[in-house]
């Protein structure tokens, strides 16, 4: 198994979606499991930490600056998320999940989907960018992320990614055959309570 420290909690409402937590720079595998109760109630938890340290802080992959990212390690770690995912999936019985990303793991769940759309049933993308200047353009990527559900949602005043970059990204992953959902919401680059509440009502009607 590729080794992630990682929180796993069971299902505790059969039928709902597992959720893949990936938390944002600087968290853990802790950050995001009370969203995700908030989010799906009931639904298989699966959080892992990434591997990638920044001055002390865990990511799920290098950069060279802020919004600047070193894109071969981009690959190498969305890959490797990506059989830990499938590890995981055998170890504890549950289904292709969800991703929930904030920030860089936003940023990793938007660079899976785009090179192995199969780990995921889908992604909540919580102020993400585009994670690869040169993502694949193939044809059996078109294939697997055909229909896929993903929800991206930006903050219109955020420092990190502008209005251009995320309107590139939902362009991209609608392109690549995704089924995108894209929100610009009066927030920053933190989550606000919109965030939660968009996020719950699009889970409830993708399940
Ligand atoms: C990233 O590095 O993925 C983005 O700059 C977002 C962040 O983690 O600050």
């Amino acid at each position: 198994m590729t080794e992630f420290i990682h929180r796993f909690e069971p299902a505790t409402t059969a039928g709902s979606p597992p959720l893949l937590l990936l938390h944002g720079t600087g968290g853990d595998e802790n950050d995001l499991l009370g969203l995700g109760k908030m989010i799906s109630p009931g639904s298989a938890l699966l959080s892992p930490r990434g591997r990638v340290l920044e001055h002390g802080m865990p990511r799920f992959f290098r950069r060279l600056a802020e919004g600047v990212f070193d894109e071969e390690d981009v690959r190498r770690r969305a890959l490797e998320l990506g059989e830990f995912v499938a590890d995981a999936r055998k170890q504890y019985g549950i289904a292709a999940p969800i991703a929930v990303g904030f920030s860089n793991g936003a940023n990793i769940a938007a660079a899976l989907l785009l090179l192995k759309p199969g780990a995921l049933a889908g992604a909540i993308l919580l102020r993400a960018m585009v994670p690869l200047s040169d993502p694949p353009k193939t044809d059996p990527l078109k294939a697997e992320l055909d229909g896929k559900p993903v929800l991206l949602l930006s903050g219109q005043n955020d420092p990190i990614v502008p209005a251009s970059n995320s309107g590139q990204l939902a362009a991209l992953l609608l392109d690549a055959g995704a089924r995108v959902d894209h929100r610009v919401l009066p927030a920053g680059h933190q989550l606000s309570q919109a965030d939660v509440t968009l996020a719950r009502n699009w889970i409830g009607s993708v399940e």
